[in-house]
């Protein structure tokens, strides 16, 4: 597997995950400018692949989108993406090789076999499918947090935040004829969702589950005040373990999926053609609902994992 992510709170809790499943190798987390700038989601990458005691590189990608200026979420995930709550995030160095060139090496050198987990905006993907559009071919499973199948955008009535920070980059991916699996907003909104009290029980499982629900902080004001959730969603995570568990996806559709690059309103749409009326054919399996017990299961799993296992 390799994880490509703008590191935040979420993000860190769908990387606990992976790093603690001993069915997932993760070769590599590759790192994109997103929920916060550059260089703090590659220290909130490499500050929790340390706390789980993990040897996986980490590799900074791209400080900024394809075409547009940067655009971060420090509102929904903390001025620190981590919730604000004190970690000492700064003092680890990512390998020095790029991400994209790293992303085009490890899938050129394993054919067939990488799973790839996207959980920021595209701009990392599309920059490797730009330069090495022969990796297409070779990625067997690209599973993303993107879009909302049912139109409901968080940043704007329309869009989903990954895919309306870097439009270009996604629509670039969705085109890519890759074996993509999308887990949109509307999958987390209903299916992976935890109650403060979910929350209590994970972080009672151990540190690493203290970790996971602290580091929500700012997330949970967001949920109360803006989304009116009482608790908190979880759409990496949720992403995660559909990659590390397929059946944790109970119900997919394949379908024609476009990214809208150009509407005055709709910019970072994913229109989801769920009636075939394009007659275009199918490019996305797409997920519209996930096993919540399950998935909880699998928190409660990593949140109780000792590091270094
Ligand atoms: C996505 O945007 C970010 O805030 C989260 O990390 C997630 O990847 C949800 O729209
Ligand atoms: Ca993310």
């Amino acid at each position: 597997m390799i994880i490509d992510t703008d590191t935040a709170s979420d993000d860190a809790v769908a990387l606990v995950l992976a790093l603690t499943d001993p069915r997932a190798q993760v070769l590599a987390v590759t790192v994109a400018s997103g929920n916060v700038p550059l260089t703090p989601a590659v220290q909130n990458a490499l500050y929790t692949v340390e706390l789980c005691g993990a040897d996986v590189p980490v590799h900074a990608g791209a400080d900024r989108p394809l075409q547009r200026p940067a655009q971060y979420a420090t509102d929904v995930h903390g001025q620190d993406g981590m919730g604000d709550i004190g970690l000492v995030l700064h003092g680890r160095e990512p390998r020095p090789e790029h991400a994209v060139d790293v992303l085009i090496d490890l899938v050129r050198r394993n054919p067939g076999e990488i799973t790839l987990v996207t959980l920021g905006p595209l701009t990392n993907i599309a920059l490797a499918l730009r330069k090495a559009p022969d990796i297409a071919a070779l990625i067997p499973r690209v599973v993303m947090m993107a879009g909302a199948a049912d139109g409901l955008g968080n940043v704007t009535p329309a869009a989903e935040f990954n895919v309306w920070v870097d439009p270009e980059a996604a629509d670039i991916v969705y085109r890519s004829g890759m074996p993509l699996v999308q887990v949109g907003w509307d999958v987390s909104r209903k299916d992976a969702t935890l109650t403060l009290a979910e929350g209590d029980e994970l972080a009672a499982r151990g540190p690493l589950g203290e970790f996971c629900v602290r580091i929500q902080r700012q997330l949970v004001e967001f949920c109360r005040e803006v989304t009116h959730i009482d608790g908190f969603d979880l759409p990496d995570p949720v992403t995660m373990a559909v990659a590390l568990e397929p059946a944790v996806a109970t119900r997919v559709e394949r379908r024609y999926v476009v990214v809208e690059t150009s509407g005055d309103h709709t910019t970072g749409a994913t229109l989801v053609d769920h009636l075939g009326v394009t007659g275009e054919p199918p490019n996305v399996d797409v997920v519209l609902a996930a096993d919540r017990a399950r998935f909880r299961e699998m928190l409660l799993q990593a949140g109780a994992a000792r590091a270094g296992r």
